[in-house]
């Protein structure tokens, strides 16, 4: 176990490389938080050399986050660089194939249960075991309404999202007296790339999301909750599925 004291916070953020991710990725570092950036997406690279230039400190790693090697890869390039881990923010993620559910073929629902479910856990589980020895850390996973709410031709996106909240509160419970916090945050819709070719795909999905503000949200009005829950203004916070949605799930 090394700890090095005085030394700035560190955080993983999957999905980093755009959208959501993206802007968490920029308030942290905003922060002065050490950040590693992990996605399959080589854009991370670039953004990585924009925030050394502007005097930030990151770290890109390329990670599918379904294979438990590029894990435990990750988790170690992340303590290898920046030593403790204290915050993790989860946002990897796809979308549905957007068809009802009895047109969807059992590879592609178990395609995507194995990015957003299995590879949540599988950084959960590899960011908590880091954590654990210290008895300091924070974890968010990003969910979404769509994990409260019955969208259409989403049965399987549903299914991933709904599945990460129960995920969210078992491993709560397991961490809470090691100080290990997880919640989860749940956005509605968010002008993201994944957003846009959602609804390309999906138009009565399109037609629903945007109630009831009747807009949909920046990337970094969901960031700003998650960078809220994994810092320290969360501290006795756990075990949570936080809407940051417009109302959506009450709508
Ligand atoms: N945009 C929305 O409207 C919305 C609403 C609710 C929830 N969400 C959730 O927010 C999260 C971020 O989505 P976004 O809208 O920013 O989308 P995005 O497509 O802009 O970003 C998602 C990122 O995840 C990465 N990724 C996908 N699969 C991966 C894998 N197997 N391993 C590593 N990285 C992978 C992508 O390369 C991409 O960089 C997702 O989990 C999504 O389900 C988004």
């Amino acid at each position: 176990m090394e700890r090095r004291v005085g030394e700035r916070r560190s955080a993983i953020v999957t999905g980093g490389a755009s959208g959501i991710g993206k802007a968490c990725v920029h308030q942290l570092i905003a922060q002065g938080w050490a950040v590693t950036i992990a996605d399959r997406n080589p854009d991370g690279e670039a953004q990585v050399e924009a925030i050394r230039a502007a005097g930030g400190t990151a770290q890109f790693v390329a990670t599918d986050v379904s294979r438990e090697e590029d894990v435990r890869a990750l988790l170690a390039a992340a303590t290898g660089a920046y030593g403790q881990l204290h915050g993790a923010i989860n946002c990897a993620g796809v979308v549905g194939m957007s068809k009802p559910v009895h047109e969807i073929a059992v590879e592609d629902y178990d395609r995507i249960l194995a990015i957003n479910l299995r590879g949540m856990f599988l950084c959960i589980k590899h960011q908590v075991a880091a954590m654990l020895p210290y008895r300091d850390g924070s974890i968010v996973a990003v969910s979404s309404a769509a994990a409260l709410k019955g969208l259409p031709w989403s049965s399987d996106y549903c299914s991933s999202k709904a599945g990460i909240d129960g995920l969210v509160r078992g491993a709560a419970m397991d961490c809470a007296e090691h100080n290990v916090r997880i919640n989860a945050v749940l956005p509605g819709a968010t002008i993201t790339p994944l957003a846009m070719s959602s609804s390309n795909a999906n138009p009565a999905l399109a037609k629903t999301r945007t109630r009831p503000m009747e807009r949909m949200a920046e990337p970094s009005e969901i960031a700003a909750a998650a960078v809220f829950l994994v810092g320290p203004g969360g501290s006795f916070v756990t075990g949570i599925s936080m809407p940051v949605d417009g109302g959506m799930v009450i709508a």
